[in-house]
């Protein structure tokens, strides 16, 4: 039994007919071939599959599409004029917050999340905020730099 999903996808309207268990990270890359939603675990602890529903970070890997059925979805792909995510890409190129970039676009998306809630956020404030992405390579320092660097300057 297939079941139906319309949902708004890095604003454009997008329907389908799916299988009831296919999560939403599935439905983004495979579905519509928005490769910058990784999947790491696929249970709900590396943050790599990290998008917004409804203005929300959301774990698309624990997410059934079906679930967010009538939903305002947003990937990376979607954030390209974004203003903060245009700064906080800039500073992670600029600090080197990267190697593999395999959780890059979660650690943005969650960025981008964390600078939305606080204001020029200190160090030890994104490190609590972003315990919940792994990342494998960097050791975090560099991470923690950008987004601290893009809070300061987005709170000028
Ligand atoms: S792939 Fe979703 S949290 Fe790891
Ligand atoms: S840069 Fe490789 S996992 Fe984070």
């Amino acid at each position: 039994m297939k079941a139906k999903v319309s949902l708004v996808l890095n604003g454009e309207s997008v329907s389908a007919e799916i299988e009831p268990r296919e999560t939403l990270a599935d439905f983004i890359r495979e579905g519509r071939g928005l490769t910058a939603t990784h999947l790491g675990c696929e249970h709900g602890v590396c943050g790599a599959c990290t998008v917004e529903v409804n203005g929300l970070t959301t774990r698309s890997c624990l997410c059934l599409a079906v679930k967010a059925d009538g939903s305002d979805v947003k990937t990376l792909e979607g954030l390209g004029s974004d203003p903060v995510m245009i700064v906080l890409k800039r500073w992670f190129h600029d600090e080197h917050a990267l190697q593999c970039g395999f959780c890059t676009p979660g650690m943005l998306m969650t960025a981008r999340d964390i600078l939305s809630r606080h204001r020029a956020p200190d160090a030890g404030t994104i490190r609590k905020e972003l315990s919940g992405q792994l990342c494998r390579c960097t050791g975090y320092a560099n991470i923690v730099k950008a987004i601290e660097a893009a809070g300061k300057e987005l709170a000028q």
